[in-house]
């Protein structure tokens, strides 16, 4: 296990958490090279016949050396936005290997897109479709289309991060699906691939995949029979982990409800093996969530008449999930584990808002000034959620790789503020 407790202590591979807290200063994310490959390593790309793409979605975590371990490793990558197709790019990922989802793609992005020759556009709407088609007339190129598709599914998820409900802004209507797939077919300039969805994010039950498979097959009959045959089925992100029995971490605690890739696979494949298709899933949070903490030192404790709080220098513009979805996250101290005394307390940052915390009323160990705690499971849709709210720096990442760890993005300073004025 890379990232567990040994005589009382938290390591990451082969490094104690505390010499990187003596190296380098706190508040810093802390990767696990190791667990990261493991992680990838789950993904099989074929089974039975059938090939799987895997392309990591950039949104879960854009750094640069993380994005390049997992595009060697066989991943293709899911990207939102330029800024990610050009990141996705500088990482190695080949265009063949991307596709390109959001509702609200912009034009300079979409010709970016069609320059790159990138695997597919996963489309969102009818007037998406037609400037897409505009802009490959124009160039002169083809753009490879999926019609993502809104198959009104309840991803059992924080509603903030479910997306396969009528009511969400994501994806067609399945009613509607068909007559946009067949207007892909009348225009020259596309070239309809496939059909994508995704429901949502950090889902823990094996159900809303069923379902979601099983409506997405329906629908591909449904082409077939109007003699549209397609290539690919992309099935999105979403597959959840278990943020609060982390096993190796709690000492002992082997009750890790967790859906396994594995699992999840099987699931999907049960509905869709049959098919002459190949698939593409999107994982970011079940790749990366678990291969990082955020290292923090506890500044302040203080005690009112109604509760203690533990201050430490860490905030919600360093990680927001907490304050956005009030999402667990497990926090613990790094040395001294086994600590007897534990209190009920609430662990709050430096930011000027009350909903910066990161746990409230939770039962903990004793804390002290001055020490380090970790916060588990950081490693999706931290780093990549921070800002410079309150006018605090963006922390460093720092990556652990056997004996050795380094930093693999700067901390920033004061003076990165004035750089966007320079250049006025
Ligand atoms: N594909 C699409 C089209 C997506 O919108 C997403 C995530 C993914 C793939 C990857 O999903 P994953 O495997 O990571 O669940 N900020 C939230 C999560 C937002 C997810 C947005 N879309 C959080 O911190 O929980």
């Amino acid at each position: 296990m890379s990232i567990k407790i040994k005589n009382r202590e938290l390591i990451i591979e082969q490094v104690r958490v505390s010499q990187i807290a003596q190296a380098y200063p706190t508040p810093a994310y802390i990767y696990s090279r190791a667990k990261l490959e493991k992680n990838l390593l789950e993904w099989p790309s074929s089974k039975d016949g059938q090939n799987a793409l895997f392309c990591f979605a950039l949104k879960a975590n854009d750094n640069l050396e993380l994005l390049k371990i997992i595009a060697k490793n066989r991943f293709g990558a899911d990207v939102v936005s330029g800024g990610e197709l050009f990141l996705a790019l500088k990482a190695g990922f080949s265009p063949e290997r991307i596709v390109f989802a959001g509702v609200g793609k912009q034009a300079d992005e979409i010709r970016f897109a069609l320059k790159e020759n990138i695997k597919a556009f996963n489309i969102e709407s009818s007037q998406e479709l037609e400037l897409i088609h505009s802009w490959a007339k124009q160039d002169n190129s083809k753009a490879n289309i999926h019609i993502r598709v809104n198959p009104d599914i309840d991803a059992k998820s924080h509603p903030y991060i479910s997306t396969g409900l009528t009511q969400n802004k994501f994806g067609i209507e399945k009613q509607d699906a068909i007559e946009l797939a067949k207007l892909a077919e009348s225009l020259p300039f596309v070239e309809l691939k496939g059909i994508h969805v995704h429901i949502g994010s950090q889902i823990t039950e094996i159900s809303p995949f069923e379902d979601t498979s099983q409506a997405i097959r329906e629908l591909y009959f449904e082409l077939i029979n109007c003699g549209i045959q397609i290539e690919n089925i992309d099935l999105g992100g979403g597959l959840g982990i278990e943020y609060r029995n982390i096993k190796g971490i709690y000492p002992g605690d082997d009750n890790n409800t967790q859906l396994t890739v594995n699992d999840y696979l099987q699931a999907i494949r049960k509905h869709l093996q049959d098919l002459p298709i190949n698939f593409i899933f999107e994982p970011g949070r079940a790749v990366i969530a678990n291969t990082a903490i955020l290292l923090t030192t506890v500044l302040y404790i203080k005690k009112t008449r109604t509760k203690k709080f533990i201050i430490v220098d860490a905030g919600m513009n360093d990680l927001i999930r907490p304050s956005l979805y009030g999402a667990y996250h497990h926090i613990f101290p790094i040395s001294n584990m086994d600590r007897c005394e534990e209190e009920v307390v609430d662990v709050v940052g430096p930011i000027c808002e009350t909903g910066d915390f990161f746990a409230r009323d939770r039962l903990m160990p004793a804390l002290e000034t001055g020490e380090q705690v970790a916060i588990f499971s950081v490693g999706a849709y931290g780093y990549s959620l921070s800002s410079n709210y309150n006018g605090r720096c963006r922390v460093a990442e720092i990556l652990v790789d056997n004996t050795n760890f380094r930093i693999i993005r700067r901390a920033e300073h004061y003076e990165d503020f004035l750089k966007l004025y320079n250049e006025v």
